[in-house]
């Protein structure tokens, strides 16, 4: 079955003991109930007895307040967890996801995002799930199904066209009616009738012309009115900016608080009669639906971190399931863990991997396990040798583990935070912390009481490990500045100015040199200022790891030394962010330059690509093995031992369509928009596969594509007609496997229009179910996949909605371009 997670509701849905409060209620108290108190939680009315209610990011982790530095299991980013093909598996992921949301005293968790992978260079592509929104609806639904049976709200986020991060507050995505219901709708269509979910957040851009959280027509007709949404609409943070617009377009809760936009600005428009008192109190019973729902302990729980062994299981498996090989020309994978006898290990991934993308979606990670410390693990018999090769940061990474300590020895900075904004006084709350990074935002119960820090000083005592010269960055949202010795060395102060970072609430990273000599200690002090009424706080600094000028040449030696190369490249949470899109599509740093030395070093090299969106590739052709890892989570090397020596099996598949070159995309014309922000979504609903295949072009893979160790191929296809009411048809698929190994094969059901009904804008074939089977070694397997009415159906204007056409041809295949004939 395609469609197999059912909504869940845990069993206080019948309760309706905070929902009947509404009438005891005063206008105040009902409007103050509506905007946040801080950044994660609501207002409490303790005389009336209704608690806060806290909410977290999400969605690939439950993070809590990141300031609190408190640990999180760190799961697979979205487009790894797309490439899994596997709803039991996602729904797996969300029982885990609600106890993890449990130990950080939320009560729902931000996710999942369920935006579409539009462009190859989209900020978020990571975090969502894939260009196909049937794939993305079943994720969706077995995600919101399974975390609430876990008795943890879901947020399906961002409702909706927010498909780009460029000037993402702004732009207007531009989607005709067809297009948005079949395509960028249809995801939220399908998880809020099918789980009813108890949040659903409102996007910062506008559709149509109007902004998303004032959009009446999609948020109160369609979405409340004709799918029976019950839940809460939020806004995504500081997304809400008008106070009528916001209350008559549909939004329920104002994220953060305090209120920006309701609040006493709101008492005026209902008292001036612009917002009716019926609005309101149909957000306020929302609310206290959701309380009935989520049944909030009347105190905020402290947070805490488990490092779960069933944790780290689940995130291998799901890791490994996640990988898509592309090619393995000769069988190069997988890897004979008794047999091999070196391996040179190399890339700017491969010491430290990248678990995860950056933005809100981030947690502070469980202490990770990255590829070179997988691989030896995978290994234990090899010679395993290590060489860098190149760099392929954006901004300078921090400082190399084991050089920076405390004044008591620790590993790491001592963080100070004071009251005022000039360090004066005792500090108000001091701990030992991580290396560069600090962060001021948020709330934090224990100092709910105490006065809120305004100013930050970090110290700890550098090491180096070598002599010379290095770069030293800062990036900060407010002044601040980064000494060496107390000489002032990192000027971010003097002439403070906003750019990219922080969600562009932060500065540009400022850069200086400083000589440093080994054997020496350097005490470095960095200090950040609030900037007043800031809505981030927060500062990140690092130091260059200077490479030798033949660092490449160096890596190609040890690659040409070993019996095999495992090349790990890739980008990283600062290229790969919310905040903002990539710029272009190519891998940075030299890794390209990389990545042909040691290639022509060692033939027998396996490429790993550590990404969450495609790049380019321009070495594809002489590479024998490609595996894509994605931004797999915090057991990452040990998925990767565990496919590179085939004990797992590869078994993940192209949730997008992989471009040879950016031009080649579908918005690569129309991207990003007019000057006036208006992105037009021109090439309708030929989004990813379906506009490679309508146009003849080839990129380097399609959508479903991916290899297993096995040799899985479709024997034949039978298309039954349904009677129930709901289904349309079974496509039942017989497969075989040619190999002496078991495998898995992910089987795909593409509806094709009839030839009367493809025009020039007709998707030539577009997913309507899929199965991941297993298949013995040598032997068979049968898929049995249900199609839904709901997957076939097309935008019809005369009647406003989405009905099934009279003819449609389901075939099944093993990528959208590998159709079984
Ligand atoms: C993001 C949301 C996130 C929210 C809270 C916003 O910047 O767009 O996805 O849930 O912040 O962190």
């Amino acid at each position: 079955m395609t469609s197999s997670t059912t909504a869940h509701s845990p069993s206080v849905e019948g309760s309706n003991a905070y929902r009947s409060k509404i009438g005891h209620l005063t206008l105040d108290q009902k409007i103050s109930l509506i905007s946040g108190k801080n950044f994660w939680t609501t207002v409490a009315i303790p005389e009336a007895g209704i608690p806060q209610l806290k909410v977290t990011d999400g969605p690939i982790g439950a993070r809590g307040d990141l300031a609190n530095h408190v640990p999180s299991a760190c799961f697979p980013s979205g487009s790894g967890i797309g490439a899994t093909w596997d709803p039991q598996l996602v729904a797996e992921i969300a029982g885990a996801l609600a106890e993890e949301t449990k130990l950080k005293g939320a009560h729902v968790l931000l996710g999942p995002a369920i935006n579409l992978q539009r462009t190859p260079i989209g900020g978020r592509n990571f975090e969502c799930y894939s260009e196909d929104p049937h794939l993305t609806a079943e994720l969706a639904v077995a995600y919101v199904g399974a975390l609430q049976s876990g008795g943890v709200g879901a947020c399906p986020k961002h409702y909706v066209g927010n498909d780009t991060e460029y000037q993402r507050f702004l732009i207007s995505s531009n989607i005709d009616d067809a297009t948005l219901h079949e395509v960028y709708l249809y995801p939220f269509e399908r998880v809020t009738k099918e789980t009813r979910p108890w949040m659903i957040m409102a996007a910062y851009n506008a559709v149509n012309g109007i902004q998303a959280c004032s959009h009446r027509a999609l948020n109160v007709d369609l979405l409340k009115k004709e799918w029976g949404f019950d839940g809460v609409i939020v806004s995504d943070w500081f997304a809400a900016r008008n106070t009528v617009g916001n209350a008559n377009g549909g939004l329920d809760l104002e994220m953060p608080g305090p209120s920006r936009i309701w609040g006493a600005d709101l008492k005026t428009a209902i008292e001036k009669g612009e917002v009716s008192e019926a609005e309101l109190d149909n957000k306020v019973g929302r609310l206290l639906h959701l309380m009935d729902r989520s049944q909030p302990h009347p105190e905020l729980q402290h947070e805490t971190g488990l490092d779960k062994v069933e944790h780290r299981a689940l995130i291998r498996r799901a890791a490994a399931e996640g990988m898509v090989l592309l090619k393995n020309e000769g069988k190069t994978l997988p890897l004979d863990a008794n047999a091999v006898k070196s391996i040179a290990v190399i890339g700017p991934n491969a010491e430290i991997g990248q678990i995860m993308g950056g933005g809100s979606a981030f947690v502070n990670s469980h202490p990770p396990v990255h590829p070179l410390e997988g691989i030896r693990n995978a290994f234990p018999n090899a010679d395993i040798q290590h060489a860098v090769g190149c760099t392929n940061h954006k901004f300078l990474p921090s400082f190399p583990k084991g050089t920076i300590k405390t004044e008591s020895g620790e590993e790491g900075f001592w963080e100070e935070r004071f009251e005022k904004d000039d360090f004066s006084g005792e500090p108000v709350a001091a701990k030992r912390v991580g290396v560069g990074r600090a962060l001021l935002a948020g709330v934090e119960i224990d100092k709910e009481a105490g006065p809120e820090p305004k100013s930050l000083r970090l110290t700890g005592h550098f090491s180096p490990r070598a002599s010379g010269l290095r770069e030293l960055g800062l990036f900060s949202a407010g002044p601040a500045r980064l000494l060496v010795d107390n000489e002032l060395v990192v000027d971010n102060w003097s002439d403070w100015k906003p750019g990219e970072s922080f969600f562009g609430f932060g500065s540009d990273e400022i850069r200086a040199l400083y000589t440093f000599e080994a054997g020496h200690r350097y005490k470095i002090t960095v200090e950040y200022v609030k900037s007043a009424g800031a809505i981030l706080a927060g500062a990140q600094f690092g130091i260059s790891t200077k490479l030798e000028e033949d660092a490449i040449a160096h890596a190609a030696g040890v690659a040409a030394a070993a019996d095999r190369a495992i090349l790990v490249l890739g980008s990283n949470s600062d290229w790969e962010t919310e905040g903002h899109d990539r710029t272009d599509m190519a891998l940075p740093g030299e890794q390209d330059a990389l990545a042909e030395a040691v290639l022509a070093a060692n033939p027998n090299t396996v490429i790993l690509m550590n990404v969450g969106s495609p790049v380019t590739m321009p070495w594809y052709e002489k590479a024998r093995t490609v595996l894509v890892t994605w931004f797999p989570g915090e057991e990452m090397g040990n998925a990767i031992g565990d496919v590179v020596t085939g004990q797992a099996e590869p078994s993940g598949r192209l949730p997008f369509t992989w471009p040879k070159r950016i031009e080649d995309h579908p918005c690569y014309d129309t991207y990003p928009g007019t000057e006036d922000l208006q992105m037009p979504y021109s090439e309708g609903r030929l989004i990813g596969h379906r506009w490679y295949e309508k146009k003849g072009v080839e990129p380097i893979a399609f959508f479903g594509h991916g290899l297993g160790y096995g040799d899985a191929s479709i024997e034949s296809v039978d298309v039954m007609e349904s009677s129930k009411n709901d289904i349309h048809s079974t496509v039942s698929v017989s497969l075989k496997n040619a190999a002496d190994r078991a495998t898995r094969a992910v089987v795909q059901v593409y509806a094709e229009p009839s030839e009367k009904d493809a025009g020039e804008d007709t998707p030539p074939r577009k997913l309507v179910g899929f199965r991941k089977v297993d298949i013995s070694a040598n032997g068979k397997a049968v898929a049995e996949i249900d199609v839904l009415n709901t997957s076939l159906a097309e935008w019809n204007p005369e009647i406003q909605g989405r009905v099934v056409p009279s003819s449609v041809s389901l075939v099944a295949g093993l990528s959208s371009n590998d159709i079984a004939k």
